[in-house]
This record gives structure tokens, C-alpha cells and sequence, in this order.
């Protein structure tokens, strides 16, 4: 017997709902759901005698094809995929509007096809004279990419299979995509799944390496659905602040390879510039050392980044409630971390306000990063400028402890390279060859009575 179910599915989270409901039941987004294409259920138990194919065993080390990497022509893109694309996977390109997606992907292409490789970038945002502009502003305009404007995922695939496979296809976006196996307009979860379904089956088949971009939503997951998440092979979000020229390649997902690579690129008149060294990139202009600044050896993947603290601390007069501010790191750290410096440190915060900015746009996660926040929080506090030649990392406990963290010697070695000559850190390093100017501290209040003794 054949049974049709009405579904309704959030268009923000993707979560399946059996009646219409004003506000999603997950995600708590009101006015997202909508109907989706029945689910047809034919029955609720599969006969077994109705014919279905054995399936075949492998053994895992049987020999198969290796895994054979292609360049993208673009060295930290390459770095960030974990050593280049793989074909026939299938990888989704998130990030802000206006970050360099598309330029990033049309760089990549002309890189490609300027090779010789066949590459097929698919503008469904763009007319292809606009695609052509651009280009033509990147120095690009005589690379033989193959270009159209479409959204018809139809026609996408008739046309690619009257060719053979190209290297690589962009598509741009995967929400402007239509299939007209499924109703539904373009954007909508079914639409985007169903697009992703068929041109990743596409890929898969053919070895075409398939990239799609993905809008992102304010909270910054990829809009529409996270199923496409779970579909592709790669998850890339390409960040940082559009006011600011540099641009953060990351993997959050990659079947291929590691995750947390970064591919570092700042943007200039000519699109995207690759940075070879990104160390140097996040410090500001240091030239006289202030008060609330403190160097930070954070580490991205398996590669040591200098990244700049920020911290200003503003006095309040009255019994106002005091602001705190936090850009590129975590507030709830922050909340942390000063309550930590009041209860064991005997440092007052309560009547000030606290601002805290990491430099050049960068966003760190890294635990370690909670001992040079502190010290700039206490520099800031002390308005003592912290020694310019020093770094600091650590990470910091409830009980004010300074606990070990990951890489020390790959930090201290980065630090070193660019003239650093003062390390502070956990007074364990494990596997970490202390410098001569290292000093290991185990307590928070060790930190304060350096900064404020002037030591
Ligand atoms: P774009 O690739 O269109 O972003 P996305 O596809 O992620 O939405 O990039 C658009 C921005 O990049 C635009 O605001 C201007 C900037 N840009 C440059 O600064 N230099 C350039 O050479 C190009 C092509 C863009
Ligand atoms: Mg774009």
C-alpha cells in the first residue's frame, strides 16, 4: 500500500516536522518551515523475496586506485584542502557575501585551465559578463575557462555529458541551483539538497573534482541545509573581515586529510594574493610598545601563527555597568578569565570596562591564548607596556594555574625565528627544548607580580 506523509522542513536547520508550526522545534526559527515533497512510504517492511541484489564484500587492503591529488594552482588553497584536490569529491565553499569566494574559485579555475586542464565554472549569481569583467580586473581574462551562466542543474548535466569530464566544476552557488526532479523554488532545502545530490553523483562517476559555494546564514552556518554538510567531502569556510584585507582558507570537514589547515590570502586590486608566511601578518604596526598589547605564538594546523592581543581597559566613574567588548576571541573566555584575575589575583575589573580585540581580523580558539589575554589584560590595567621582544602562551585554569599546551617548542622556535627574544609559558612544556630567556610560570599571580614588578 502506498502511503503519502505531509512534511514540513525548517529551511534553517533542516530538521523534519510533521504539521506546519509557527516556530521551528530545533532551531527556535520562527516562519522556516515549509512543505517539502511528500515522502512516499510503500511499505513499512522490506520483502525479502522481492528481488534485491547481493551486495559484495572488499577487503580493505585490496589494491585500488591511489589517491592522486591535483593542484589548484594556488598553493595555500592547496594547503588548506590537505595537498590539493581530490577528484571526483565534492567540496563546499561557505563564507560571508563579499569575502572572495568567487574570486578565490574563478583564481583557482584560470589557474587550471591555464594548464592545460579542462575547468567548468558555472555562474548561477552572475552573468557571464560581469564573470568576464572580473576576471579581466584579475589579469585573468586569456585563461580558457569554460564559462556559463545557468541554474538548471538539467542543463548543467546534459551539456557536461555531451563533453568529456572536465578537472574541475564550480558551482556558484549551490542556492541558486534548480532541479526540476523535485518542486520547490530555488534556495530551499529540497532544492539545494536535491541540486547537491545529483551534480555530487555527477562527480562521483566522471572523477570531475565538484566545488560548490555555499551561502552562509548570520550565525554562520551554511544556509539552508546542514545535510549538504553531511553530503560533501570537504567543508571549507573562507573568513575574516571584509574591512580587512586578510582572508582565513579553513577545512572544518575534510575526508581527504586533516582539518584545521589553514590557507592564508590577503585581498588586493588583483584578487586574492597568496601569503607564503603568515607569522608576521597579525602583528600591527608595533613600533612603540603600549600598554594592554601582548604576542600570542598561536598555532593553525601545523603552522605557527604571531598573532597580536589587544586589551584596553576604560575606568568607570560612576556605578554604571561596566561594557566588555571582545573581537576574534571567545567573551566567555573572557568572562572567565577576568573573574579568574579577581578571585586569585586580587586584580579589580568590576568597575571598568574591558575591550579586547585580536589584530589583523584574526579569530583564535587556541586554549593557549589564555595567558597572553591575561597579560595584556594586566598590562592594560597596570598601564605598564609588557616587554616588546616576549611572547606568552598558556593555558589557564579556574584555580589560576598555567596548565601546558600543545606545540610549545613549535611556538617558541617561531618566535625565535622573528626576533622574539623572551618566551613566558606553562612551567612544564612537554617535548618543548626550553629557550635561555624562557620563563615557566605556574600560577597566575606569578604573571602579575612579573608584569607589575616590571620584571
Ligand atoms: P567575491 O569573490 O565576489 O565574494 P563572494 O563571492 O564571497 O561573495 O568578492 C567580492 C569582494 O572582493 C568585493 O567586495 C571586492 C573585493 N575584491 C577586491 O578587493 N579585489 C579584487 O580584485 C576583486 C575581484 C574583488
Ligand atoms: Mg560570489
Amino acid at each position: 500500500m502506498v502511503k503519502t506523509k505531509r512534511r514540513y522542513i525548517c529551511q534553517a536547520c533542516g530538521s523534519v516536522a510533521h504539521r506546519w508550526q509557527g516556530q521551528c522545534a530545533d532551531c527556535s526559527e520562527w516562519n522556516t518551515l515549509a512543505e517539502d515533497a511528500p515522502a512516499t512510504v510503500f511499505s513499512a517492511k522490506h520483502d525479502l523475496s522481492a528481488g534485491g541484489r547481493a551486495i559484495r564484500f572488499e577487503a580493505l587492503d585490496a589494491p585500488g586506485e591511489l589517491l592522486v591529488r591535483q593542484s589548484t594552482g594556488l598553493a595555500e588553497f592547496d594547503r588548506a584542502l590537505g595537498g590539493g584536490l581530490v577528484p571526483g569529491s565534492a567540496v563546499l565553499m561557505g563564507g560571508d557575501p563579499g569575502i572572495g569566494k568567487s574570486t578565490l574559485l574563478l583564481q583557482a579555475a584560470a589557474a587550471l585551465a591555464l594548464r592545460g586542464q579542462a575547468a567548468v565554472y558555472i555562474s548561477g549569481e552572475e552573468a557571464a559578463g560581469q564573470v568576464r569583467l572580473r576576471a579581466d580586473r584579475l589579469g585573468l581574462g586569456k585563461a580558457p575557462i569554460l564559462l556559463a551562466a545557468a541554474t538548471s542543474v538539467r542543463d548543467i548535466l546534459t551539456t557536461l555529458a555531451g563533453m568529456p569530464p572536465p578537472a574541475l566544476l564550480v558551482i556558484d552557488s549551490i542556492q541558486t541551483m534548480h532541479s526540476d526532479q523535485i518542486e520547490g523554488a530555488p534556495g530551499t532545502v529540497s532544492q539545494v539538497r536535491a541540486s547537491a545530490f545529483e551534480l555530487i553523483r555527477y562527480a562521483k562517476e566522471s572523477g570531475t573534482a565538484l566545488v560548490l559555494v555555499g551561502h552562509v546564514t548570520k550565525d554562520g552556518s551554511i544556509a539552508g541545509p546542514r545535510v549538504l554538510e553531511h553530503m560533501v567531502d570537504v567543508v571549507m569556510s573562507f573568513e575574516g573581515e571584509r574591512s580587512h584585507q586578510y582572508r582565513i582558507l579553513r577545512s572544518i570537514k575534510n575526508r581527504f586529510g586533516p582539518v584545521d589547515e589553514i590557507g592564508v590570502f590577503a585581498m588586493e586590486g588583483a584578487g586574492l594574493a597568496e601569503v607564503g608566511n603568515p607569522s608576521l601578518l597579525f602583528l600591527s604596526g608595533r613600533e612603540q610598545p603600549v600598554p594592554g598589547s601582548a604576542v600570542f605564538p598561536a598555532i593553525e594546523g601545523t603552522r605557527p601563527v604571531l598573532v597580536e592581543i589587544q586589551a584596553l581597559i576604560v575606568r568607570l566613574a560612576s556605578g554604571a555597568t561596566p561594557r566588555r567588548a571582545v573581537v576574534g576571541w571567545d567573551s566567555g573566555r573572557l568572562a572567565m578569565l577576568l573573574a579568574v584575575l579577581e578571585a586569585r589575583c586580587g586584580l579589580n575589573f568590576s568597575s571598568a570596562e574591558v575591550y579586547l580585540n585580536v589584530a589583523g581580523g584574526y579569530r583564535l580558539v587556541d586554549p593557549a591564548a589564555d595567558l597572553a589575554v591575561a597579560a595584556a589584560l594586566i598590562s592594560a590595567l597596570a598601564d605598564k607596556p609588557l616587554a616588546a621582544d616576549g611572547v606568552w602562551f598558556g593555558e589557564v585554569s579556574l584555580a589560576g594555574e598555567i596548565r601546558p599546551v600543545a606545540h610549545g617548542a613549535i611556538r617558541l622556535r617561531e618566535a625565535a625565528k622573528l626576533g622574539f627574544a623572551s618566551a613566558f609559558g606553562p612551567a612544564d612544556l612537554p617535548g618543548g627544548a626550553k629557550g635561555s630567556r624562557y620563563a615557566g610560570l605556574t600560577l597566575l599571580p606569578n604573571l602579575v607580580d612579573r608584569i607589575m614588578g616590571g620584571t
